[in-house]
């Protein structure tokens, strides 16, 4: 397994191109199932949960063109998926264990072909991560499930209806499966209590767009009003919020300034509001945000994770590996994952001054200096958070298990390199 090696305490400046969102690109993926027509999609980001997911769609029988854009530095790509030759309707384990976000499968193959099977995704380390949501709401719209051998069978066979449903909880995830289950099913499918990520608002303009007719765009209530066909568009995939925020977190760490380009302001409020109460510069123009933090004293603040447009539960690491240096203390609320806080460890073996309060609280005492380790990135952003650490820290850290981050963040060493950072991947081919 491929490590990074940082050696900590460049300053970062410069600019870094946002990458299209991972979370968005996902779900349009496997919108393109809903139809036999061709779906473009620009600004998709090269990272491996994409190619995983790219695979499985073969599997399934999907045309996949690929293009490189013209893009200066970055190796974004158009897609362009035809599901015209859909010959298999299973999901295997295999697939779906290296990348949960295959369950977004689901909703369109049973709303259009009428029968779908899924290995379900099972837990991961950042919590249990049920599906029951995205179920129950499919079996409210006529679906049968049946569990079998550790597998999803579900069969709708006069096809999906329309129903009223209430989600117990804003899941992104179930949201994204249910607006796409209810485009083709028929009659009126109205959510309440729906997730309202900008990743969904990408998904609903791509569905729209595809002939679906969906109202209550960034509202937790969405209605659709099932269509019997559905046709090819194109839209461009959002860029990433998280990484915008995550090289946010970067500029501030290293007392440097960074202007991320193509980055949307408006999706990283609550973020940037904590970034300026912890002593940062926030500059916002319409596609780039400027992070200043020369000479700044970064001082403690808490955050409280929760559905959009709270604080992102998916920054909640890195902030934390903000605070670690910050002035002061910090409280860190977890409410989101019943087990977010993997990092912790192993920013404390950085010399971070971390206690954990039960299962969601945690408070970190800022500490001068952290000073560079050999450390375990457990899950992808979790691997970011020590990144940063590994930035700030003196002297070298190693990051191992890098997997972690090549699922999220595309080309982080180039990016940060180019930004004055000394960084490099060690490949295991290499030790
Ligand atoms: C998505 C993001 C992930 C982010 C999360 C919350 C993708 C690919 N991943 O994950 O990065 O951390 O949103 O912003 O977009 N839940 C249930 N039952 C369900 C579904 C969810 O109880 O059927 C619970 C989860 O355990 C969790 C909460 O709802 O506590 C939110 O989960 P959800 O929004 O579904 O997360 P994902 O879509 O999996």
């Amino acid at each position: 397994m491929d490590k990074i090696k940082i050696i900590g305490g460049n300053p970062l400046f410069g600019k870094i191109y946002i990458s299209g969102a991972k979370n968005a690109a996902l779900p349009l993926v496997c919108a393109s199932l809903l139809t036999d027509e061709a779906v473009t999609l620009k600004n998709v980001p090269q990272l491996s949960d994409i190619s995983f997911l790219n695979k499985l769609l073969l599997f399934l029988g999907m045309n996949i063109d690929e293009k490189h854009e013209n893009l200066d530095t970055y190796p974004s790509m158009t897609y362009t998926y035809r599901a015209n030759a859909i010959s298999n309707l299973i999901a295997p384990y295999d697939f779906v264990r290296k990348m949960r976000a295959s369950y977004y499968v689901l909703g369109p193959l049973l709303a259009r072909f009428k029968h779908a099977e899924l290995s379900l995704p099972g837990g991961c380390a950042i919590g249990a991560r049920p599906i029951d949501i995205h179920l129950s709401s499919l079996e409210q719209m006529g679906a049968s499930i049946e569990i079998k051998n550790g597998y999803v069978i579900a069969d709708a066979p006069q096809g999906l209806k329309g129903a009223h449903i209430i989600f117990s909880k804003a899941s992104v995830g179930a949201t994204c499966n249910i607006l796409m289950a209810a485009t083709l099913a028929e009659g009126v499918t109205k959510i309440e209590n729906a997730a309202k990520e900008p990743e969904i608002a990408n998904l609903i303009d791509l569905l729209n767009a595809m002939g679906a007719k969906i109202e209550g765009r960034d509202t937790s209530v969405l209605t659709v009003y099932g269509v019997n066909k559905l046709h090819g568009a194109q839209l461009s995939v959002i860029p990433d919020r998280i990484e915008a925020g995550s090289y946010a977190i970067a500029a501030a760490i290293t007392h440097g300034k960074l202007e991320l380009i193509n980055a949307n302001p408006d999706f990283l409020q609550q973020p940037l509001r904590v970034l300026e109460k912890m002593g940062v510069e926030i500059q916002e123009f319409e596609n780039s945000i400027i992070v200043n933090a020369v000479g700044k004293n970064i001082i403690g603040d808490d955050i409280y994770t929760d559905y959009y447009p709270g604080f992102p539960t998916d920054l909640q690491a890195q902030f934390m590996a903000l605070m670690t240096v910050a002035d002061g203390a910090s409280l860190v609320t977890e409410s989101i994952w019943e087990n977010r806080f993997m990092h912790v460890p192993e920013l404390c073996r950085m010399g971070a001054n971390i206690n954990i309060h039960g299962h969601a609280s945690a408070i970190v005492r800022g500490v001068k200096k952290l000073s560079g380790a050999p450390v375990m990135a457990t899950d992808l952003r979790a691997s970011f958070a020590l990144i940063l650490a590994g930035l700030a820290a003196e002297g070298e850290t190693i990051v191992n298990r890098v997997y972690h981050l090549d699922r999220g963040y595309e080309c982080l060493e180039e990016k940060l390199r180019a930004v004055g950072a000394n960084i490099e991947r060690i490949k295991e081919s290499d030790y």
